[in-house]
């Protein structure tokens, strides 16, 4: 127990009674003496609970309460109150402070209150954190309401799941959410990309090695094992592990222990394991690139997440969200997409799923030429029905682009061509720019510039 309590008071006394009793029972007290530094000692750290007196220098108690309750709402405030404050203190708590506390006051009356608070603290931020991870799982389809249903059995279990569906789909969204629902979110969640990370350093990164273990090697490295430790490890793309990975990677789902590189030390760890593939499993177990007593390992409980083709009435809602989302990040107005547009997008077959779907209207928004989106403006792949018909019909292949100024087409085409060299290798950064031709670091920052996603 050695959580932050801060107590502000102008009265030195005051703050100093009140670091023997806290301090004295492991709490870590910091203080301030009026209102202005309370917030920035808040700003710059924030504690698990408040003790804040109600008249204060600078600012008083009651607007650092106010400002509080707005800036960090899950924060809990004990107010102190002295002589003739009382009153002031009840309309306090009708602020939302969580208690209030009587100078004088006694020792256990401050050790109880500093306990329920900081307790109270924490269930408000988990019932937050919980709320806004399952609303961001948007979808109204029966097969989204089923996903939801899995998961929310499935959470809170110690249980492996392996998360199955096609590239975009959400698969990495579920492990995420499937952590903030688990006991373990207040723990790390640490996600590996298997399939970015080259064979020959595959082991180093999951299990840590000692200084000089290898080659170039300068110091010692944690693995991802360690940082998962008491959290949960996301093995994603887990299909395009190696078969040497696979073998040690067993082992720590068997018996709970690896030893990291060059080291004999044996490390225990306490790790929930998720794994992600788009790949045809058993397929790859038939073919001899994937071991069998892994698959059935990490396969405790499977997962499927259904592809947009599959629900096609979500397409507008999650249309409608990111169009919101997108428009709001780049403070720009959202565009209102007509009902054909919409039509059009809800016939498409959506290969690349919910990636793909966000990217577009990401582009819809940046490119965004008037106040409504017609056909015309959407992509050509969408609104060509068969490559017969948009051969035959030069107006169906005409350019989504016609009247953009230049860098803004240039910037459109080459945000495609990354984001699908990204998604054909997953994600790795690597192989997208050996198949484009450039520089690693390049894309790098051309990926940060584009606002896509590349480890
Ligand atoms: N049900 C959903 N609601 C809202 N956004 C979603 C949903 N599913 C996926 N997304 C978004 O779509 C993108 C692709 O999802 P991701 O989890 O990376 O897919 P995968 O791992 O299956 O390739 C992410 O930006 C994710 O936030
Ligand atoms: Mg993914």
């Amino acid at each position: 127990m050695n959580e932050r309590i801060l107590v502000v008071d102008d009265e030195q006394d005051i703050r100093r009674s009140l670091e023997i009793v806290l301090g004295g029972e492991g709490f870590r007290v910091v203080c301030a003496g009026d209102g202005e530094e309370a917030l920035a000692s808040v700003e710059a750290e924030p504690p698990a609970a408040v003790f804040l007196d109600i008249e204060l220098p600078r600012l008083n108690g009651m607007e650092v309460l106010r400002r509080l309750r707005t800036q960090r709402p899950d924060l809990p405030v004990v107010m102190f109150t002295g002589h003739g404050t009382i009153e002031r203190a009840v309309e306090a708590t009708r602020l939302g402070a969580f208690e209030f506390v009587e100078k004088p006051f006694s020792r256990d009356r401050i050790l109880l209150l500093a306990r329920n608070a900081i307790e109270t603290g924490r269930l408000r931020e988990l019932a937050r954190l919980r709320a806004a991870e399952v609303d961001d799982l948007v979808g109204e389809s029966a097969p989204m309401d089923a996903l939801r249903e899995t998961i929310t059995r499935v959470a809170p279990t110690n249980a492996r799941v392996l998360i199955l569906g096609e590239s975009g789909t959400g698969k990495e969204l579920v492990a995420r959410v499937l952590h903030r629902l688990s006991s373990r979110v207040e723990k790390p969640f640490v996600r590996v990309n298997c399939a970015a990370i080259a064979n020959d350093l595959i082991e180093a990164e999951l299990f840590g090695a000692v200084k000089g273990a290898y080659t170039g090697s300068v110091a010692a490295r944690e693995g991802r094992f360690a940082a998962a430790d008491g959290g949960t490890l996301f093995l994603d793309e887990v299909g395009d592990m190696s078969l040497a990975a696979q073998a040690k990677v067993l082992r720590v789902l068997q018996e709970g222990e690896y030893e990291p590189v060059g080291s004999t030390r044996t490390t225990k760890v306490d790790v929930r394991v998720l794994a992600a593939t788009n790949q045809d499993l058993p397929g790859r177990v038939a073919a001899g690139l994937f071991r069998a007593d892994l698959l059935f390992r990490l396969n405790v409980i499977p997962i499927v997440v259904p592809p947009l083709r599959e629900r096609i009435g979500d397409v507008r809602l999650l249309g409608e969200l990111f169009l919101a989302r997108c428009a709001a990040r780049d403070e720009l107005p959202a565009p209102r997409l007509q009902a054909e547009s919409w039509r059009i997008l809800e016939a498409y077959a959506w290969p690349g799923n919910i990636r793909e779907l966000k990217n577009i209207i990401e582009r819809l928004v940046i490119l965004r030429r008037g106040a409504e989106v017609g056909p015309e403006a959407l992509p050509m792949e969408m609104t060509r029905q068969t490559p017969d018909s948009a051969t035959s019909s030069p107006a169906a292949t005409a350019s989504p682009h016609r009247g953009l100024p230049l860098p803004e087409v240039l910037e459109a085409v080459e945000r495609d061509l990354i984001q699908a060299a990204l998604d054909r290798h997953k994600g790795s950064v690597a192989r997208a720019a050996a198949e484009l031709g450039v520089e690693r670091t390049r894309l790098h920052k051309r990926i940060s510039a584009l606002g896509l996603s590349g480890e």
